[in-house]
């Protein structure tokens, strides 16, 4: 057995498995060091302590040769693993697609945000409707010219389809079903099922028939406001109005109130805010104080649930607006069927929060 060439080989083994294999063939039960170490004992003794001394020693590098071979092997196989698994730690990560709140979200957010720092309660009602609720609850009969202002989408009651009450009532008697065209109604529902006094803003969308254009849609959202109380009047109309134009524009915002009807308020009033940056005034919505006949309908329907007319001596404030307009105006938007209708993204994109 040539020594020196097995030490090579063993340097030069690539792999455990070949490292292994030499080492079977050296140092194996059949390997030719452990052949060489069976022939001594037909030595003479001189013979055999010189004999086995070098065998001794061969052994011994051979081990040392596989063990030194086999640590290194290890040792580059991990190197080469750690290389192939590195993590780089310091590249930028996966951008994530994430969305946003549409703009009228925000606005709405924001809107509900400055009336609960007023102490209102948010609350909402539904899109379908029973005629008494959008219209004869709010002093609009159906002879009343004034439902002519609000054409809406009238709907055929399907047999499984109930519209309900605020205490869960069928109301399907009074009248039609529609989809509402105002978030009015849930003046109405809201106060037959609580007593007074109370603060609420009602966000919602509603519907109207009418030819779209630039500032109209068939379907728009709207923000109701209902204060009612024994002493409500105007100056807390003009004060809520006043702090909402603040929470909008900043301190220095100021309201205008001008004389109009709408059926379920008297006086009534619209109402615009100073945008002062601009320069020029919003005209944003109605209000007014709730029409006695309002709270007659609301007396009524309480008394035939058998609840006390608890709104006797009441006065209240009202208004609405619609969120798209505020959101046009206060950012330059042209056309309001860019909300909807086109829904395109780089349009949307523009106001993501
Ligand atoms: N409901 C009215 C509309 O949609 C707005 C309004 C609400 C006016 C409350 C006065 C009081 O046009």
């Amino acid at each position: 057995m040539d020594t020196d060439a097995a030490l090579k080989q063993i340097e030069a083994a690539q792999s455990l498995e070949a490292l292994q294999s030499l080492k079977v063939q050296y140092l194996g039960k059949n390997g030719l060091l452990t052949q060489q170490m069976k022939t001594l004992g037909s030595l003479s003794p001189e013979e055999r302590k010189e004999r086995g001394r070098q065998l001794n020693e061969a052994k011994s590098r051979l081990e040392g040769a596989l063990e030194a071979r086999e640590a290194a092997l290890r040792e580059k196989a991990l190197q080469e693993q750690l290389e192939k698994e590195a993590l780089d730690v310091s590249l930028p990560g996966y951008a994530f697609p994430s969305g946003g709140l549409h703009l009228i979200s925000q606005i709405q957010q924001e809107l509900l945000d400055i009336f609960r720092s007023m102490g209102h309660s948010v609350v909402e009602g539904p899109e379908v409707e029973s005629e008494f609720f959008n219209f004869d609850g709010v002093n609009m009969p159906e002879w009343h010219p004034a439902r002519d202002m609000q054409d809406t989408f009238w709907l055929q009651k399907p047999e499984h389809f109930t519209i309900r009450g605020p205490f869960g009532e069928d109301v399907g008697d009074l009248g039609g079903a529609l989809l509402r065209t105002h978030t009015s109604p849930m003046q109405v529902r809201y106060m037959i099922q609580h007593t007074p006094p109370f603060k609420i803003v009602v966000p919602g969308r509603v519907f109207r028939y009418e030819q779209t254009d630039a500032s109209h849609e068939a379907m728009f959202f709207q923000l109701e406001g209902l204060v009612v109380g024994p002493d409500i009047t105007m100056a807390d109309l003009k004060g809520a109005i006043t702090e909402l134009a603040r929470g909008l524009f900043g301190a220095e915002a100021k309201v205008r109130f001008q004389p109009t009807f709408f059926p379920f308020v008297e006086p009534g009033a619209q109402f615009a805010m100073w945008w002062a940056e601009r320069e020029r005034w919003l005209e944003l919505g109605g209000s007014g104080m709730v029409h006695p006949n309002v709270f007659k309908a609301v007396n009524d329907y309480r008394e035939k649930m058998g609840l006390p007319r608890a709104y006797e001596g009441m006065t209240g404030w009202a208004f609405g607006f619609g969120i798209e307009r505020l959101a046009l105006l206060r950012y330059g938007i042209p056309d309001i069927r860019y909300f909807y209708q086109q829904n395109r993204l780089s349009f949307l994109r523009q106001f993501r929060n």
